[in-house]
């Protein structure tokens, strides 16, 4: 069987730029941002954050389409089918070992967001205030048996677009539902920041207080990049074995980038100056935006239906994520399944996937430090990691020419820029990696 033709193959340049985008833009931006600035110093920690995005996020997404786009292979066939031995081959285990923790919380989340859904649909929050709303939530993560059919829903739900192939209708989809994410953000935002007091978060949000920069707050920083973009798990590997040879992968990482990024810090800023209106605690975690969203729509009209279409939308960003998250999983396991005695079809590679991402979300249920593990773990090791090698990969294993020839042409600005990207990918983002790790540990 071959290593991909079950994945979707991207007719158009629109299409691959989507699914791309598709993947990043998720719970990582609307629920994770927030909560995580808001633990690491507000401004400081953006400021981090936007260089993070510039030194490593540009690079390693153009690194990592690369390395599809070159193989045409998953993540688990392309090291191997462009370097002509299995020498690499750690570094595919590792990327789906990630993929497992990371899905492990993030069909939780997706499950509580479904959840907030129905409540939104049922009016549940009519006049709520910030306490009550904290109630609500513990109430939600205190029972285990409804979070824990939350998160089934979205994991069979995942498994339901991955079964019947439906993922390009769905990024056909996402060409009107991410503007219109925007654009309900970009409501939102307004209304937010016509609250009382509103500008101290906004000063939260935008005013950095360099004090306030720890190796702690730059290596969350760092992780919330590669989560947040997609970047170190072989996910965007996949994506790029589908562009077409023509589509530049710079303009499309560009894009991509731009966008996530935007869709991060409008969320800042809509969660922000809303936090100190309601008096709600800035490092509150993982239930902050939980807290202070729905409390957002009481103060909007139509907030019936504000928070309905926001909370869809949200569910929306969220599967495309974990639809790329199961991909990775799905295609690893036939693909490393086909040369054996018992290759493993699709069909029963969903089933597989399924039932270990069962078993990790419940264990993510029933312990909040496994979830914070789990979290901590892929972000801002496995992730980091499987990137460092991903560019030493690209940097030192990878013909020279070829790369100067994806990215850049024989001379002119294009080939100079070529250039500094691969000094940066060779030199410049191991070292950094590195020094972050080595920061983070205490070491150095
Ligand atoms: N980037 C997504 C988000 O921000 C999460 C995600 C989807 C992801 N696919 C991934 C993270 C692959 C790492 C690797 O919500």
């Amino acid at each position: 069987m071959s290593t991909n033709h079950h994945t979707p193959s991207f007719s158009s340049k629109v299409g691959l730029i989507l699914a791309t985008a598709g993947s990043a833009v998720g719970l990582g931006n609307i629920w994770k941002f927030p909560y995580v600035a808001g633990e690491n110093g507000g401004g400081a920690f953006l400021i981090i954050y936007l260089l993070c995005v510039l030194i490593f996020g540009l690079p390693l997404l153009m690194t990592e389409l690369f390395i599809g786009k070159r193989s045409g292979k998953s993540a688990f066939g392309a090291f191997r089918a462009i370097r002509n031995n299995s020498r690499w081959q750690w570094l595919s285990w590792l990327c789906m070992i990630t993929a497992i923790l990371i899905m492990g919380f993030y069909f939780v989340v997706t499950g509580w967001c479904f959840h907030y859904l129905i409540a939104a649909i049922g009016h549940v929050f009519r006049g709520a205030d910030a306490i009550t709303l904290t109630e609500h939530f513990q109430s939600l993560t205190g029972n285990l048996p409804v979070t824990f059919g939350y998160t089934l829903l979205a994991i069979l739900l995942t498994a339901a677009v991955l079964w019947f192939d439906v993922n390009k209708g769905i990024e056909r989809l996402s060409k009107i539902l991410m503007p219109l994410l925007l654009i309900m953000m970009f409501l939102m935002a307004g209304r937010v920041l016509m609250l009382d007091g509103s500008n101290v978060g906004m000063s939260f949000f935008f005013q950095a207080d360099f004090s306030k920069i720890t190796p702690q707050v730059v290596l969350a920083a760092m992780g919330q990049c590669f989560f947040s973009l997609s970047i170190g798990m072989g996910a965007l590997i996949t994506y790029g074995a589908y562009m077409p040879k023509s589509q530049s992968i710079s303009a499309t990482s560009l894009q991509v980038v731009l966008l996530d990024t935007a869709v991060a810090i409008l969320a800042g800023v809509i969660i922000f100056p809303a936090v100190f209106a309601f008096g709600v605690d800035p490092a509150e975690g993982p239930q902050l935006v939980f807290v202070v969203l729905p409390a957002i729509f009481e103060q909007m009209s139509f907030s019936w239906l504000s928070s309905i279409l926001f909370f869809s939308l949200l569910c929306i960003a969220a599967v495309t994520s974990t639809i790329s998250l199961m991909e990775v999983a799905v295609a690893f396991v036939t693909d490393a399944s086909s040369h054996t005695k018992h290759p493993i079809n699709r069909h029963k590679a969903v089933i597989l996937v399924g039932v270990i991402i069962v078993l990790m979300a419940a264990l993510c249920i029933l312990s909040p430090t496994i979830f914070g593990w789990f979290d901590k773990i892929s972000s801002c090791w496995l992730m980091p990691l499987i990137a460092l090698a991903m560019a030493l990969f690209v940097g030192w294993f990878i013909n020279k020419d070829d790369i100067l020839h994806e990215f850049g042409s024989q001379r002119g600005w294009k080939h100079h820029l070529a250039f500094v990207y691969l000094q940066i990918i060779r030199y410049f983002i191991p070292l950094a990696i590195l020094a972050i790790f080595l920061n983070g540990l205490g070491i150095w």
